[in-house]
């Protein structure tokens, strides 16, 4: 009976999951938070505010890296450290598209050009 009860929640569950990728129309469509929070928060921290490492969304550092240095890095990564390349067309899991997305979403806390 336990048994049982577990096995329906699970059910749906799963089918809570599936009707959200539907209704999003997959995860190409997440926003550049979200995209940000499941790749980067682990590290960069929650809202790019720092963690293990650096913050990004940091004013300091907005104002002395423009959004393509952004890009760039966050596309073909780190050598000699756990940063990774993010560029699907560097091996990684991320489009241009969902990279620019999660740089303009940093960006937004930049204050200087
Ligand atoms: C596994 C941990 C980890 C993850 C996940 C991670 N990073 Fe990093 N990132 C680092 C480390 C470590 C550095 C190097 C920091 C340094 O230069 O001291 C770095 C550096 C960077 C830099 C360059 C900083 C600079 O100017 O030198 C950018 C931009 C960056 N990360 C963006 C991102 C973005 C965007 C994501 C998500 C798509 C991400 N990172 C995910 C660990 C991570």
């Amino acid at each position: 009976m336990q048994q049982q009860s577990f096995d329906s929640s699970l059910l749906i569950v799963l089918m809570l999951l599936i009707a959200s990728f539907v209704l999003t129309g997959c995860d190409s469509e997440l926003s550049g938070a979200d995209l940000y929070t499941l790749n980067c928060a682990g590290c960069h921290g929650a809202a790019g505010k720092g963690g293990s490492t650096i913050a990004l969304s940091d004013a300091a550092y907005l104002a002395t890296h423009d959004d393509k240095t952004m890009t760039q890095l966050t596309s073909e990564g780190v050598p000699n450290t756990v940063m990774r390349a993010f560029g699907k067309t560097k091996g990684g899991t991320l489009t241009d598209e969902q990279i620019t997305a999660i740089v303009k979403y940093l960006c937004s806390a930049r204050t200087t050009n």
